[in-house]
């Protein structure tokens, strides 16, 4: 990793292991050029691509043709409103209701290390992790500032971008708009690959063709949403999961985001990704600042895979904080699935003896402990703990469960009010509604309006309560409803654009709360499976609840999507019971167990009651988990096919670090009568290397299972699953 500036030439060089990022300064004015971003080139002036004599991409000299340039030029950071019609980074309206601006070259400065962001997550660094390049810009005709930062890391291609604005004017702005990067690009024959869904269908990866114009996907939903991620990537058109140039694009937070790629007249491309300027609007008193949220962006030139390997480096060792990100995590048995609301503590305790049983550590306790919620109509914000309904109280019930053998987990949703409620009948006011207007109810609750810092101080001082009264080793903290109905009782009308956003921050407060007082408890973040499945919460949480569809078929494309950007670490994965609640499809046991090992690993049934020959395979996964976790969690991971493409069959590797072991998992969706079986190819590991196939005779070079591979299991039967280790010799 380096950073350095060349004063003369006035170019700003980036450079990653495997890429150089360039930038100059153009024109007598100063503007911020983009020159080249791909594979690491040799330390040559890049700023011919920047194409400054050739026209319209001259720079303003004497004003005549300025709007031929400004809508053309490859810039950093786009101003509004002056002639760049593209998506601009930033929008400022004056108290006059003019919103124009020319962002120029200022200033700038190298550190070692990289400096956190006010009040939101972000990668962070040791002086000998990362260096960071601030590049300071001004409005050409008011005193209105902006921060452009990237950082690089030792051991990742990831650059980390964001901005910070400040209003320097002496008067009052609203930023109608702060993206967190422009991109401007050639377009060199590139796809767009994004990721869609819907409840229960989450992260799902399609590629679709930019034409001129804008495609973008977005959330306007106040998180994340199972609908899209904050992700794009650009890739190549014959780049495939190991070669091809592919550059991927992720923003590291939890609200309303989009991320977009627009094509212009001269087939340059611009890649906006940032807060949704949609419901953004955010008042800059004079000497105020905002910051950005931060966003990833990484050039692969060996494929989508490279590019997937880059953000799991990356997210693993500079965004998840949590101390459970190296350790091996509690085997659980969650009882929403096995029980939903209908439970006492006689019922948990049988299902943890059971467990136990079979090498199951952690008993969780989903949705209905509280208030009186025997049902999802009621008592969400009544944090008290219904002993009426247990039968015992929180800490007899957690001990009884230590006293077992395993540990014990709660289910919360602090961010949840329900108009049935204690809560809200102190309270109204504080879910997220219009005065006069009757508020959308989505599953029958409301949005707390935590922005409130009295409704998050009293919702989470109760669930503290509750925690600090038992021995508790996990939090599942769920969101199960969509922001409508914006407005907030604390905010004057003209800060209402603001609401959005300040959610999101009071959210990452609360959880920064939580990480701070509860740091030896196991945060799982879930929303309504996964809606909020995002870089953000990963800062707070080491783990996500990846999809309420437990299905295992169902399961492939979701975690092979989720897998594009993060780590198979963080993704919760649970066998279920069939018939699948969510498809009806029954899957075979072991099957299930094989698909929930490449996430977090769990179970989500009523052991007491599934068939005894699946309660007999139990103890052989949970052995299993304890033998792979270790590589999965930390190891290079491999999409060697893809059912969601194939339509038949998914197999994926996990290498480790030093390639010295890879698990393979194979999964045969489909069985085909009288055929052979399928080969797949092997990457990742050591070419030169001898290697032992479990189930094969002898051993194989590196090189020869990654070029000729090795059959796979041909099953006759539907939805059936091989685990191959493959260890050096
Ligand atoms: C949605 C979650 O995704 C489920 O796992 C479960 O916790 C329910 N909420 C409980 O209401």
């Amino acid at each position: 990793m380096n950073i350095t500036f060349d004063s003369a030439k006035r170019i700003f060089r980036l450079e990653t292991e495997n890429t150089s990022y360039v930038m100059a300064v153009a024109g007598e004015e100063g503007y911020l050029g983009h020159a080249y971003w791909g594979p690491r080139t040799g330390e040559d002036d890049l700023t011919y691509l920047l194409r400054t004599e050739e026209y319209p991409f001259r720079p303003l000299r004497d004003n005549r043709d300025g709007v031929a340039f400004l809508s053309t030029f490859h810039k950093e950071f786009a101003g509004c409103g002056a002639g760049d019609f593209r998506e601009s980074s930033v929008r400022l309206t004056g108290e006059d209701g003019a919103s124009v601006s020319r962002f120029l070259y200022r200033g700038y400065r190298i550190l070692r290390g990289k400096p956190a962001l006010e009040g939101l997550p972000a990668t962070f660094g040791g002086e000998e992790e990362c260096m960071t390049l601030e590049i300071e810009l001004k409005d050409a005709d008011s005193d209105v500032f902006a921060v452009l930062s990237y950082s690089v890391f030792r051991d990742s291609d990831v650059i980390a971008r964001s901005v910070k604005i400040r209003n320097g004017t002496g008067k009052r702005l609203w930023l109608d708009r702060a993206l967190s990067l422009t991109v401007d690009m050639e377009d060199d024959g590139y796809r767009m690959l994004a990721m869609s869904g819907a409840w229960a269908r989450e992260h799902i990866a399609g590629f679709r063709d930019i034409a001129p114009g804008k495609q973008s996907v977005s959330s306007l939903r106040g998180v994340t949403s199972s609908e899209a991620q904050p992700f794009l990537a650009l890739a190549e058109k014959d780049a495939d999961q190991e070669k091809g140039r592919v550059y991927g694009f992720v923003l590291v937070y939890s609200g309303n985001f989009l991320a977009q790629v627009e094509k212009n007249q001269f087939d340059s491309l611009r890649v906006s990704l940032g807060i949704h300027p949609d419901n953004f609007r955010w008042l800059l008193e004079p000497g105020d600042v905002f910051q950005a949220p931060e966003a990833l962006c990484v050039c692969s030139a060996s494929g989508l895979g490279g590019m997937s390997r880059s953000f799991h480096d990356v997210i693993r060792e500079h965004l998840i904080r949590s101390p459970w990100k190296d350790r091996e995590r509690p085997i659980l048995i969650n009882n929403w699935e096995a029980t939903y609301f209908d439970f006492d503590t006689e019922k948990l305790l049988a299902i943890a003896r059971e467990a136990k049983k079979s090498g199951i550590e952690m008993l969780v306790m989903d949705d209905g402990w509280f208030g009186r919620r025997y049902d999802d109509n009621t008592s969400l914000g009544d944090w008290t703990v219904n002993e009426e309904k247990l039968g015992t109280s929180l800490k007899e019930l957690a001990d009884g469960v230590n006293a077992i053998g395993l540990k014990f987990g709660i289910w919360i949703e602090p961010e949840a009010v329900s108009p049935d409620s204690d809560l809200f009948r102190e309270h109204p006011d504080w879910a997220v509604a219009v005065p006069g207007r009757v508020p959308t109810r989505s599953r029958n609750q409301y949005v707390l309006d935590i922005t409130r810092k009295e409704a998050a101080d009293r919702v989470y001082g109760r669930i503290a309560e509750v925690l600090k009264s038992a021995s508790i080793s996990y939090v599942k903290w769920d969101m199960n409803r969509y922001l409508t109905d914006l407005y907030s009782s604390s905010l004057p009308a003209e800060r209402m654009g603001e609401l959005s956003h300040r959610y999101v921050l009071a959210l990452y407060e609360m959880q920064e709360r939580f990480v701070r007082d509860f740091p030896h408890v196991l945060l799982e973040n879930c929303s309504s499976g996964g809606a909020r499945f995002d870089p953000g919460m990963l800062y707070y949480s080491p783990q996500i609840w990846c999809s309420d569809d437990t299905d295992a078929v169902e399961r492939l494309a979701i975690q092979e999507g989720t897998a594009l950007v993060y780590p198979l670490g963080c993704m919760g994965a649970h066998v279920s019971d069939c018939p699948n609640h969510y498809t009806g499809r029954t899957v075979p046991f072991e099957t299930r167990g094989h698909v929930a090992l490449a996430g977090t690993f769990g179970y989500e049934l009523d052991i007491t009651r599934i068939p005894q020959e699946d309660r007999d395979l139990i103890p052989g996964q949970t052995a299993a988990y304890h033998r792979y976790n270790a590589l999965v969690r930390s190891g290079d991971y491999y999409r060697v096919a893809s059912y969601a493409e194939n339509g038949a069959y998914d197999c994926w590797e996990v290498v480790s670090k030093d390639r010295s072991e890879a698990l393979v998992t194979w999964v045969q969706v489909k069985a085909r009568p009288y055929h052979k079986a399928r080969v797949m190819r092997i990457p990742g590991l050591d070419p030169d290397a001898a290697y032992r196939v479990e189930g094969m005779e002898g051993t194989f070079a590196g090189r020869t299972l990654a070029e000729a591979g090795i059959p796979m299991p041909a099953f006759q039967e539907d939805c059936r699953s091989a685990l191959i280790y493959i260890v050096k010799a």
